[in-house]
């Protein structure tokens, strides 16, 4: 995790580009223009946005309506996702432009235009309402990153049914959690992926969530690697042969810009992930009117975005953005290291990629490969880098620039979260001079601030809490099912409606921000977010555990890394065996991602008079500044907590 201190001493500034500033879609005179009325009037500029990126079926009756914390956006108004991100490309001449160039990890590939993929998302939007679906009904997605997901999300949105995608990571215990939280009664799967140069399976563990999920009545799946495949009679039906029935006639339903879009369920503080609930006509203008204003994307270029539609940046930078711009994107199923450390770059060159967005983690893994395996390639199309989902160390950023951007390409990094739907603060890379390891500044129409405890602003250079003060139209409307977790995570911390994202910030003296990560016990894996209390309760649930803490420390690629706590039961052998199984335990739960690191015994954890673990010292200690001899046990551990204890 970056520190102040060490921001501080950045003072490298690049202007943007003179070739790409003036080609931007964005100029800088239009970029202040509009900054200036986004701070007059946010809802004028969201307006001026909502008309110029978004076609509109009934026009709204008001821009926002604000009862704090809950917001009403362009209300009266009604519109489709789907029809913006597919019926008007037809009619614009863009019906057989690629709208996916989409390769699998074996190297087999696949393009729809947008006629294609209009026609397959009716399609399947119609075999939908043949399984029951009606507006309002819940679907549930659980894939590998296939066009068939893409065509599925769409669909849903077609016909008004909130989708809710659990990215294929996830367990079938916490898929069955999100299917039940949700209500979906269809779920859609495949009978598996690619991954690491071998197939794995989806549709087992699908089996086994739904066997937990009353709700469900039908299953779909899409035949992608055609290994064995159970299906259960009346249930289970195999994607293609549904389609095979159906007429590719559907007009899109005239949707409430406020009804809702998806659910997409993310991690916090507690045990329970959130179901984080978007709602349609302010997010696709959020996400259409940044991602044109972003990422420059016009007709010439081809997008790649390297996120998993299972994520909130796949939803918004992959899917619905680039797609209501009439974007080329580019989607890719695999592994970046298969089958070797160049496939990214070979891609890139493949399909002459314009624009890349990518994650801070996966930068950091392509330095420690080396140099050479980009050097191979020509990856003079990328005119335009992205990083997203932690901050960027200003080193990863400089070899970003260098090595992948041959030194002529902008790059943005772009803060937002799941929650806020759309990206919030972030260069325009026509507009916006950046500083390695800055967002820079807020979009226009966004209200970010770094404040105190009492929502005071901060002066330049202190650390604050990151705070948006005013509503946006891509915000979170609620927690599925959970108003007052809503109302207290989110919009508590100050007496003022106020939203915090859980962390921390500072600004220079240039009102740039610069993100300092997480101030919450939310740690974020690769640009993932994982609850502390989550992994926890996973290794808590384990028959050998009596009690566990869950940390987490810097990692060099992953950003931080999960480091557990354990005390066994009493009689427990704790040894490499029980590392193995509590691993394994917590994929089990949770899923591979949230597999801890590290795992530590203890005979007792440390913690103070009233019970509380004592963190902060679990994390120096995970981080290795805590200098106690054999770092295998904690036991005495305990004695250094005691003596910490009484400095409290
Ligand atoms: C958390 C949100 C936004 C899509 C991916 C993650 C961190 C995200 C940045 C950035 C510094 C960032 C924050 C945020 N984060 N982007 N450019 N610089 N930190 O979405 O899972 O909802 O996680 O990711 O800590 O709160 P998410």
């Amino acid at each position: 995790m970056p520190d102040i201190e060490s921001l501080l001493k950045e003072k490298r500034v690049f202007e943007p580009p003179k070739e790409f500033a003036k080609r931007a879609k964005w100029s800088k005179r239009e970029f202040t223009a509009l900054r200036k009325l986004g701070e007059k009037s946010p809802e004028r500029f969201w307006a001026q946005m909502a008309k110029r990126h978004v076609s509109w079926f009934k026009p709204w009756r008001k821009v926002l309506e604000w009862k704090a914390p809950y917001a009403k956006w362009f209300v009266g108004a009604q519109t489709n996702v789907s029809y913006n991100c597919l019926d008007r490309h037809l009619e614009n001449g863009r019906r057989n432009k690629a709208a996916l160039i989409w390769e699998g990890e074996p190297g087999d590939s696949r393009v729809l235009t947008y006629g294609q993929l209009h026609r397959e998302v009716c399609k399947f939007a119609n075999v939908l309402k043949g399984l029951g679906v009606a507006k309002g009904d819940r679907v549930a997605l659980y894939m590998p990153l296939v066009p068939e997901a893409v065509i599925a999300m769409l669909a849903c949105t077609r016909i008004g049914a909130p989708h809710s995608v659990v990215f294929g990571g996830f367990s079938a215990e916490s898929l069955r959690d999100r299917i039940n939280d949700a209500g979906a009664k269809v779920v859609i799967t495949a009978d598996g992926g690619h991954r690491r140069g071998s197939a794995f399976a989806l549709k087992p563990a699908v089996d086994e969530a739904v066997a937990g999920c009353p709700g469900v009545e039908s299953v779909v799946v899409v035949q992608r690697t055609r290994q064995d495949t159970a299906m259960k009679p009346g249930r289970d039906h195999w994607w293609h042969a549904l389609m095979a029935t159906v007429s590719a006639d559907c007009p899109p339903a005239k949707l409430d810009a406020e009804h809702p879009l998806f659910i997409l369920y993310t991690s916090g503080t507690t045990g329970q992930p959130k179901g984080i609930l978007h709602t349609t006509g302010g997010y696709l203008t959020h996400v259409a009117a940044t991602t044109q204003a972003i990422f420059d994307l016009g007709d010439d270029d081809v997008y790649w975005c390297t996120a998993d539609v299972g994520w909130i940046t796949g939803h918004s930078y992959v899917v619905y953005g680039p797609l209501a711009n009439g974007a080329t994107v580019l989607l890719y199923e695999g592994v970046p290291t298969h089958p070797g450390p160049d496939r990214w770059w070979s891609l890139i060159e493949k399909y002459g990629v314009t624009v890349l967005y990518t994650a801070p983690t996966a930068i950091r893994t392509f330095i420690r490969l080396g140099d050479e395996h980009p050097n191979r390639h020509d990856l003079s199309s990328l005119r335009l880098l992205g990083s997203v989902g932690e901050p960027i160390n200003p080193e990863a950023w400089m070899w970003y620039h260098r090595v992948i951007g041959g030194k002529r390409c902008p790059i943005v990094d772009t803060w937002w979260q799941t929650e806020t739907g759309g990206i919030m603060i972030t260069p325009l890379p026509g507009a916006v001079p950046t500083k390695p390891g800055s967002a820079t500044l807020p979009f226009p129409g966004i209200d970010a601030a770094v404040l105190d405890a009492d929502g005071k602003e901060v002066k330049p250079r202190a650390g604050g809490f990151l705070a948006v003060r005013k509503p946006w139209p891509g915000m979170l409307r609620g927690i599925w099912g959970d108003a007052k977790r809503y109302e207290q995570t989110y919009w508590s911390k100050w007496k003022k409606p106020t939203y915090f994202p859980g962390d921390g910030a500072h600004r220079d003296d240039k009102g740039y921000f610069w993100i300092l990560g997480r101030i919450d016990d939310v740690m974020n894996i690769s640009g993932h977010r994982i609850g502390t209390m989550e992994v926890e309760s996973a290794i808590v649930s384990h028959e050998q555990v009596a009690e566990a803490a869950v940390v987490g420390r810097p990692d060099e690629i992953t950003g931080t890394a999960i480091v557990a706590f354990v005390t066994p039961r009493s009689g427990t052998a704790a040894g490499a065996a029980l590392v193995e199984e509590l691993r394994g335990h917590v994929a089990k739960h949770i899923g591979a991602i949230a597999k801890p690191a590290d795992i530590r015994f203890t005979d007792a954890l440390p913690k103070t008079r009233s019970g509380k673990i004592m963190r902060r010292l679990l994390r120096d200690i995970a981080a290795g500044k805590e200098t106690v001899g054999d770092t295998t046990t904690l036991e005495d551990y305990s004695v250094l907590a005691k003596l910490r204890e009484s400095e409290e």
